[in-house]
């Protein structure tokens, strides 16, 4: 049954929590697995449902996936035996996309298809196919289904014509198994790459650069046993220091990386929000008296500010006292929570890229829809600070990145009641 989020309006957030692993590590790490010949263990893996989903992807490629507690996995990869994931599974998450690159590194093989996951706006692949076809494989697509194909790999010389995170993570995944040297220029440069890098390198490839817009990697012939340990979720953590400003509450966000958050700690000091940053916590003070300032935001590749936080932002930008103007650098269509938004009274005035947000506006609680993970967050944020009642449809798309959102919002001192729609339409049941 469907299941609905209801958001009490007013609350402050007043709490302390760890963030969990990252989301988008973590599902470039499990494709990534499957590049070793032997088994991996994966320590604080966030639960999620794009977690769940690419596990049941593994398992029926012929990968033993076992657990030994809630945020660990370890993948044995020796007995991997089909070159096809299962369409219906791969179908619902973005990130499935990076078993091009592997399955590609690991068998030389792939037939998937082109990937579903949050609806952005157009989000082609064209510099994934580029990659790999540099490599020497030989792309098909027919019906919806990438094939990729090559007997051996090649290293090549790689020019991205854009910054993509999720090309140079899928590019370096099968270079990591070609014969030679692969250099990828003008790469992301974002930490989930350092951590990618980091792990395949612990399994024996040899990935130089990564965190630079130029990777090196020399191939190898195969991939071993190792342990790795996620990194922190940056943009669960921004979510938190958001929703503390916006809300004019205070919170204590622990195990997360500073460096990491050093453009969203910038700009909410920039809009009058107190922080204090030690070695692996953030505190911050909201207040909401008014005395936020507006402010421009653009957002760019790391270390720019992270455009999976720029809903989240936007919500805080309506309680400025002032116009703030909200440039989407990444995506050319990342608005859709705009809408939402306006149903909730905040006035926002959208031109292509651009949002003119007209700050000091009471929301009031309302019915939204979620329609993609970030877009998500920010309606919450919206819910708890509104007057009245919020209720959040299409849930589950929260659900693919914010591991139980609702219990670590509870840890954060605030209420979001989790019910299912017929619950809420019979409440007397
Ligand atoms: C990843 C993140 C997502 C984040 C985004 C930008 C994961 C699983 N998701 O998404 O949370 O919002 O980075 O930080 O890690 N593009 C092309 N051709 C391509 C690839 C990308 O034109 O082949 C464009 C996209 O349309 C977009 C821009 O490049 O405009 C950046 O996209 P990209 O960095 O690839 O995002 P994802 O890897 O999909």
């Amino acid at each position: 049954m469907a299941e609905c989020l209801l958001i009490p309006g007013k609350q402050k957030v007043k709490g302390r929590i760890k963030v969990c692993g990252s989301k988008n590590t973590a599902v470039a790490l499990l494709p990534a697995a499957l590049l070793a010949e032997s088994s991996t263990v994966l320590y604080n893996l966030p639960r999620i449902t794009d977690i769940d989903r690419l596990v049941e992807i593994l398992t029926a490629l012929g990968a033993k996936v076992t657990s030994s507690n809630h945020h660990c996995l370890r993948i044995d990869s020796s007995s991997i035996n089909s070159f096809t994931p299962p369409h219906s599974l791969a179908n619902k998450l973005r990130a499935s996309y990076y078993l091009m690159g592997s399955l590609l590194g690991r068998l030389g093989h792939v037939e998937i298809p082109l990937p579903g996951g949050c609806n952005l706006g157009p989000r082609p692949i064209d510099q994934h196919i580029k990659g790999f076809s540099a490599l020497g494989a030989d792309v098909e697509i027919e019906h919806g289904i990438v094939k990729l194909k090559a007997k051996k790999l090649k290293g090549a010389h790689i020019y991205l014509d854009v910054v993509s995170v999720g090309a140079t993570i899928n590019i370096m995944l099968a270079a990591v198994r070609a014969e030679g040297k692969t250099v990828i220029e003008n790469a992301a440069k974002e930490p989930e790459i350092v951590d990618v890098a980091n792990y395949l390198n612990a399994m024996g490839a040899r990935v130089r650069g990564a965190g630079t817009d130029v990777i090196k990697i020399e191939g190898v012939n195969e991939l071993g046993s190792t342990e790795h340990t996620v990194i922190p979720d940056r943009i669960e953590g921004g979510t938190y220091l958001i929703a503390a400003a916006a809300s004019g509450g205070e919170a204590l966000v622990e195990e997360v990386i500073p460096k990491h958050l050093d453009p969203v700690v910038a700009k909410l000091k920039e809009v009058g929000i107190h922080l204090e940053v030690g070695p692996d916590w953030i505190r911050v003070q909201g207040n909401n008296d008014g005395s936020l300032l507006p402010s421009d935001l653009k957002t760019f590749p790391y270390p720019g500010f992270p455009t999976d936080l720029q809903p989240p932002m936007m919500v805080l930008l309506t309680q400025a006292a002032g116009t703030s103007i909200v440039t989407e650098n990444v995506f050319e269509r990342r608005f859709r929570h705009v809408d939402e938004l306006k149903k909730m009274g905040a006035r926002i005035k959208l031109e292509g890229r651009t949002a003119v947000i007209q700050g000091g506006q009471d929301l009031t609680g309302a019915p939204l829809q979620v329609t993609d993970l970030r877009g998500g967050a920010a309606f919450i944020i919206a819910g708890l600070i509104s007057r009245g009642e919020t209720m959040l449809s299409g849930v589950e798309h929260v659900d693919r990145g914010y591991e139980k959102i609702e219990e670590r919002f509870e840890r954060l001192g605030v209420e979001l009641k989790r019910v299912s729609m017929g619950e809420r339409l019979f409440p007397g049941k």
